[in-house]
């Protein structure tokens, strides 16, 4: 079965290519509540009002109104841990009540989290946060799910790139409207950016409303006469055609052996068998894990803050430079990862990170203490413009590489029996990295204060990218002893390369098994649903 981000189980073969456009910019919209609320509360907790609403008064007048290490830890990284959750239930939720409700739903729940968000209490704005967090994480896994059981399966690369292209056009979208908000001449203008999100919510949960359910879930539910209805609209032709008759038939086919397959349950994913159920499944666990490692967050979270205190003028403008870097080679990125491949793409973009990293740390070690300047130091501009340069190469190079690719493999390593709750607990690892590393980072970063408040903390400043430079080595080691190459493959083909190769044979075990192609994927049920 299909599902999770970049999910790659069956699709409708005929579904009209239109509707596929049409449930891909659909899927973009679940991306942009994800990029666009993660990436929005770096810039939130930078505005002078919101500041002055949950912030703290330094009696001293030295930091006027300032947010502590613990609180803004808190802050940030909360919505990480709501989402964490909410793709652990996404599944499970996806199967109860259908994906295109579960959908609807979870539009509700994010903006029950971003109401609450809008009321002057920082109890109350935390809780929202875990809301609106959970319902992101439901969104994150419920999105390429539907998607990927209705698109025909030659635009799977495609839709699965669109994703992580749509979260990178959610997070500029955030610097964009935070841009232009923060200097509105009002003493809430930070509700700006959170009630946008609205808007977002709206439109998923109305497109969603508009569309039909996935005949997929339709016929695991046993709703026959609504399947056919549903494929009817999908492929643009009459619910009692022969055509639709013909794919209602082979989609339930395809259940069948699915379910033949078992009814696996989490143990069963981490099984060391012929097929190493285990090694794919903690594959893809690790993989997203340091995808996080790669301290991507640190930009998206805290970067705001960041060129802030590097004593860059405009921090705002930065951020919307750095959000653009993201998405066009992002653009870029999805073109490759067919043609280059999953692997390569992946030791480079960790080498190019690790390279551009340890030069933002040395520059701003060697030059002035970027993050600690906010007391008033001062950093040259050739300095300030170094900094910026390389950190739009990091940028560029994640994504290139981490950002989309790690998405596309957690999509295809899976088999069947075991796809749904391995890419559950893959995308749930995500979320709980992001959360670890987005609670961690201020305490890393700051440094510890007295008094009251007294937080005990790091004082890394700008140091704090000799650790990512570091951690981007690991991800080097990584792919290279664990991530085969599976480009052009289909997903039996993975399977069987799982099966009968060695990481470090894949490569020549992939070309041997594209030139027996044809022969072999013709005898493959899932590859003709
Ligand atoms: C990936 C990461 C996400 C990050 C984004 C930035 O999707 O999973 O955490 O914010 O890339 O583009």
């Amino acid at each position: 079965m299909g599902g999770g981000p970049g999910g790659t189980g069956g699709g409708v073969a005929s579904t009209s290519l239109l509707w596929a456009i049409v449930m891909s910019a659909f899927a973009a919209f679940g991306g942009i509540l994800f990029g666009y609320d993660t990436g929005t509360i770096g810039g939130i907790i930078a505005m002078e009002d919101w500041l002055h609403t949950f912030g703290r008064y330094d009696s001293t007048g030295e930091l006027g109104y300032y947010l502590a290490t613990n609180d803004k830890s808190l802050v940030v990284s909360i919505l990480s841990a709501g989402t964490f959750f909410g793709a652990l239930l996404a599944f499970p939720m996806g199967d109860i009540v259908g994906r295109k409700r579960g959908l609807i739903l979870s539009c509700v729940v994010f903006c029950l989290g971003v109401g609450l968000q809008l009321i002057t209490h920082w109890g109350i704005f935390v809780i929202g946060r875990v809301i609106a967090g959970f319902g992101v994480g439901l969104v994150s896994c419920l999105v390429p799910m539907y998607q990927s059981e209705c698109a025909p399966k030659s635009i799977r690369g495609l839709i699965v790139g669109l994703y992580q292209l749509a979260i990178t056009v959610g997070a500029l979208l955030a610097a964009i409207v935070l841009n232009f908000t923060k200097d509105q001449q009002s003493h809430s203008s930070w509700r700006t950016p959170i009630a946008v999100q609205f808007a977002w919510a709206a439109i998923l949960s109305g497109g969603m409303a508009l569309l039909p359910e996935s005949p997929r879930y339709l016929l695991l539910k046993g709703r026959q006469a609504e399947a056919r209805k549903a494929l009817g609209r999908l492929m643009s032709l009459p619910h009692n055609s022969p055509e639709v008759e013909a794919e209602a038939v082979e989609v339930s086919t395809a259940l069948a052996v699915e379910l033949q397959a078992g009814t696996s349950t989490y143990l069963d994913c981490f099984k060391n068998n012929e097929s190493r159920y285990g090694f794919r499944t903690w594959t893809g666990i690790l993989l997203q894990g340091w995808q996080q490692l790669t301290g991507i967050n640190f930009i998206f979270y805290y970067g705001t803050t960041f060129f802030q205190q590097a004593g860059i003028s405009n921090p705002f403008i930065i951020t919307i430079i750095a959000d653009v870097v993201n998405t066009v080679m992002t653009f870029v990125g999805v073109q490759l990862i067919d043609r280059v491949g999953r692997r390569r793409l992946l030791l480079v973009g960790a080498i190019g990170m690790c390279i551009s990293e340890f030069m933002v740390a040395i520059v701003g070690v060697t030059v002035g203490h970027p993050v600690q300047v906010g007391g008033g130091s001062v950093v040259n501009l050739a300095a300030q413009r170094v900094l910026i340069a390389f950190t739009c190469i990091y940028i560029s190079f994640f994504a290139i590489s981490w950002g989309p690719v790690t998405w596309v493999i957690t999509g295809e390593i899976f088999p069947l029996s075991i796809r749904a709750k391995s890419m559950s607990l893959a995308v749930a690892s995500n979320w709980l990295w992001n959360f670890a590393i987005g609670y961690a980072t201020p305490y890393l970063v700051n440094p510890s204060t007295t008094g009251v408040n007294a937080v005990k903390a790091a004082n890394l400043g700008v140091k704090v990218f000799f650790i990512w430079g570091s951690t981007c080595v690991g991800c080097f080691l990584f792919t290279y002893l664990f991530v085969p190459e599976t480009k052009g493959l289909s997903l039996e083909q993975i399977d069987l390369l799982y099966r009968e190769s060695s990481i470090l044979g894949s490569e020549d075990y992939r070309k041997k098994i594209i030139a027996e192609g044809e022969t072999f994927t013709g005898n493959h049920v899932a590859e003709k649903e």
